[in-house]
C-alpha cells in the first residue's frame, strides 16, 4: 500500500471537494453512507493468491452478471471503527488483526481465498489514511470501514467463483439506532430463526444479512428497535440482535450466549468480556434462556455499529418488560465508559487493543 498511497495524498492534496466534509453535520450523522474519497481493490489471481491491491477513487465497480457473489451469495463482509484522538491528528484502529481472522475463518466456510491478515491490516490502514479527511472530529462519531471478500468470478452452475475481490470502503458515521444513544426496545422473535447448528450463522457471510430483513421489517413497523432471536431447536435460547451480541446483567453477573456456530463471534463482544472481567465483574458464556432474560436486571447489545447499546425493553409472547429508566444500568455504563475510552484514546491502552495512525 506505500506506494498507492503517497500516489493518493498527492492527489489528495490538489482536491477541490472537501467543502462536502465541510457540509457534514457532525452532531447528526447517523449512520448511512456518506461516499468519500478512495477505497482499497485487491484481486485474486487464478492460484487464489491476493496481491498488488490498490487505492482507487471511491465509486461504482464493474461485475460479471453471473459473478457467484451476485447469484449465489458468495460473499463476506467485516466492520470495523476508526475513531480521530483528540489532538486532532492520530486516528485509531481497533484490533484490525480481529477482523482479519474472522474473514479468514468465513472464507473458508464459504470456500473463498481470503487476504492474509498483513494484507487485510495493511489495507485498511491504507484506506483510513487515504480518506483521512472524513475521519469524523473526536467525540463525534466514527469512520466506520467496510471491508468486502466477494466471489466476482463468473459462475453459471453451482460452484465456488473463479475470481475474487477484497474491497474496503468507509463512511464517517455516528449513531447506530435511530434511538441514538436511547435504550432500544426489541421483540423476541418468534417465527423466524437467523441461523441453523451446521449453517452460517457463526460467519459474516452476506446472506445471513439478507435473511433477517424480512424479520426486522415486521418489527420496526410495529415500532420496535429491532428483533432477538433464538435457538431454532429448542426455541428457548438467546442468540443475537440482527446486527450485535446480546449480554444480560443479574445480581453483578453478566451471561452471554456462547459461541457455537450460530451466533456471530463479534469482536466488541469478545472485548466487552474481557473488559468486564479486568473490572472485577464474573461473566459467563452459556445458554441464556428467555425467562432469564425477563428477569434481567440490565440488557445491553454490543456490536461495531452498535458499540455497547442498552436495552431499554423487550417484549415477547404479548408481554413487555421494561429495564432502566430510559438510560444505561450501571453495568452496562460501566463497560461502554471503560471500552469507548480506549477505542478512542481518551484512556490508556493496557489491553494493547488500539493501532495508531
Ligand atoms: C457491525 O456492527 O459492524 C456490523 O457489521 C453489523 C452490521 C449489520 C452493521
Amino acid at each position: 500500500g506505500g506506494t498507492s498511497l503517497t500516489r493518493c495524498n498527492a492527489v489528495l492534496s490538489n482536491s477541490s471537494s472537501s467543502a462536502e466534509v465541510a457540509d457534514i453535520d457532525w452532531d447528526n450523522i447517523g449512520f448511512g453512507l456518506k461516499p468519500t474519497d478512495y477505497m482499497y481493490v485487491m484481486k485474486c489471481n487464478l492460484d487464489g493468491e491476493f496481491s498488488k491491491g490498490e487505492l482507487q477513487r471511491f465509486g461504482n465497480i464493474e461485475v460479471s452478471p453471473s459473478a457467484g457473489v451476485l447469484n449465489y451469495g458468495q460473499g463476506l463482509f467485516e466492520g470495523m471503527k476508526a475513531y480521530r484522538k483528540q489532538d486532532g491528528k492520530n486516528i485509531l484502529l481497533f484490533r484490525p488483526e480481529e477482523n482479519a481472522t474472522r474473514m479468514r475463518s468465513g472464507a473458508e466456510r464459504m470456500c473463498m481465498p481470503a487476504p492474509t491478515v498483513d494484507q487485510f491490516v495493511e489495507a485498511v490502514k491504507a484506506t483510513v489514511l487515504a480518506n483521512k479527511r472524513w475521519v469524523p472530529p473526536a467525540g463525534k462519531g466514527s469512520l466506520y470501514i467496510r471491508p468486502l471478500l466477494m466471489g466476482t468470478g463468473a459462475v453459471l452452475g453451482l460452484a465456488p467463483a473463479p475470481e475474487y475481490t477484497f474491497l474496503v470502503y468507509v463512511s464517517p458515521v455516528g449513531n447506530y439506532f435511530k434511538e441514538g444513544v436511547a435504550p432500544i426496545n426489541l421483540i423476541v422473535e418468534s417465527e423466524f430463526h437467523r441461523a441453523t447448528p451446521g449453517g452460517t450463522g457463526g460467519v459474516k457471510t452476506i446472506g445471513n444479512y439478507a435473511a433477517v430483513l424480512k424479520a426486522q421489517s415486521i418489527a420496526k413497523s410495529k415500532g420496535y428497535s429491532d428483533v432477538l432471536y433464538l435457538d431454532c431447536v429448542h426455541k428457548r435460547y438467546l442468540e443475537e440482535v440482527s446486527s450485535c451480541n446480546i449480554f444480560i446483567v443479574k445480581d453483578k453477573l453478566i451471561s452471554t450466549p456462547e459461541i457455537k456456530g450460530t451466533i456471530l463471534p463479534g469482536i466488541t463482544r469478545k472485548s466487552i468480556i474481557d473488559v468486564a472481567r479486568t473490572q472485577g465483574f464474573k461473566v459467563e458464556e452459556r445458554n441464556v434462556t428467555v425467562d432469564e432474560l425477563l428477569e434481567a436486571d440490565e440488557v445491553f447489545c454490543t456490536g461495531t455499529a452498535v458499540v455497547v447499546s442498552p436495552v431499554g425493553s423487550i417484549t415477547h409472547k404479548g408481554k413487555r418488560v421494561s429495564y432502566g429508566e430510559g438510560s444505561f444500568g450501571p453495568v452496562s455504563e460501566k463497560l461502554y465508559t471503560v471500552l469507548t475510552s480506549l477505542q478512542m484514546g481518551l484512556s490508556e491502552d493496557n489491553m494493547n487493543w488500539t493501532v495508531n495512525l
